[in-house]
C-alpha cells in the first residue's frame, strides 16, 4: 500500500475546517468551564454546606462518569424531556462545557488552598470582607499557580472533543470519518487528523509556557 499525498492536500481544506471549529468548541467549552469551575470551586471551599454539597456532588458525579455518556444523555436523552430537538453545535458545546467546569473547579479549588491561610487572615484582619479579600488577595496570586493546569485542561479538551463527532457534529475527528467514506484514504487522512491535534496542542503548551514565563518575569520585578 502506498501513501497517496494528493488525498491529503485534496481534502485538508475540509479537515482544516474542522480544525478551526475543533479550536472553537474548545474554547467556548474551557471560557464557558472557567465561569461555571470558578462558582463551584469557590462553592466547594464555601463553610455553608449548602454550597458546597452541590458543588461536591457536581464535580463527582461529572467526572465520574464518561463524557460520551454525557453527550449522549444532553443530545439524546434531553429532548425526550424539554420535547424539542437540540442543534449538535449546542449539544456538544454544552456538554463539553459543563464537563469542563468540574475539572476546572478542582484545579481552583487546588488552587487557592495552595495559597496560605495567612494571606486570608491578613486581609480580614485589615477590615475586608471574605469576598474582597478572595477577589484581591487570594484569587490574583491562585490564577498564576493555575496557568500550568489549565493548560493541561485545555489540551485534554481539544482532544476529547473528539468526542462530539459521535452526535454528527462536524469537527476535525468528524471531518476525516467524512473524508475517509469518500476517498477510503485510512492511512493518509487519520494521519492527517494525527498531526492537526498534535500540531494544535503543541501550540497551546507554547502559548502557555509563554504565559507562565510572563508571569515568573512580572514576580521578579
Ligand atoms: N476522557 C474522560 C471522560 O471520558 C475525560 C473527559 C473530559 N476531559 C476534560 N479534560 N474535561 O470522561
Amino acid at each position: 500500500m502506498e501513501f497517496d499525498l494528493s488525498l491529503i492536500v485534496n481534502s485538508l481544506p475540509l479537515l482544516l475546517k474542522g480544525a478551526g471549529l475543533t479550536l472553537e468548541i474548545t474554547a467556548l467549552a474551557v471560557g464557558l468551564g472557567l465561569i461555571i469551575g470558578l462558582f463551584l470551586g469557590l462553592a466547594q471551599l464555601s463553610k455553608n454546606p449548602i454550597f458546597r454539597w452541590p458543588a461536591k456532588v457536581y464535580v463527582d458525579v461529572i467526572r465520574g462518569t464518561p463524557l460520551l455518556i454525557q453527550i449522549f444523555i444532553i443530545y439524546f436523552a434531553l429532548p425526550n424531556i424539554i420535547g424539542e430537538r437540540i442543534d449538535p453545535y449546542i449539544a456538544a458545546v454544552a456538554a463539553c462545557s459543563l464537563n469542563s467546569g468540574a475539572y476546572i473547579a478542582e484545579i481552583f479549588r487546588a488552587g487557592i488552598q495552595s495559597i496560605s491561610l495567612g494571606q486570608m487572615r491578613a486581609g480580614l484582619s485589615l477590615g475586608m470582607t471574605y469576598p474582597q479579600t478572595m477577589r484581591y488577595i487570594v484569587l490574583p496570586q491562585a490564577v498564576k499557580r493555575i496557568i500550568p493546569p489549565l493548560g493541561n485542561e485545555f489540551i485534554a479538551m481539544l482532544k476529547d472533543s473528539s468526542l462530539v463527532s459521535v452526535i454528527g457534529f462536524e469537527e476535525l475527528t468528524r471531518s476525516g470519518q467524512l473524508v475517509i467514506a469518500e476517498t477510503y484514504g485510512t492511512m493518509e487522512i487519520w494521519t492527517c487528523v494525527a498531526i492537526l491535534y498534535l500540531v494544535m496542542t503543541l501550540t497551546i503548551s507554547q502559548l502557555v509556557g509563554w504565559l507562565e514565563k510572563r508571569y515568573r518575569l512580572s514576580d521578579e520585578r
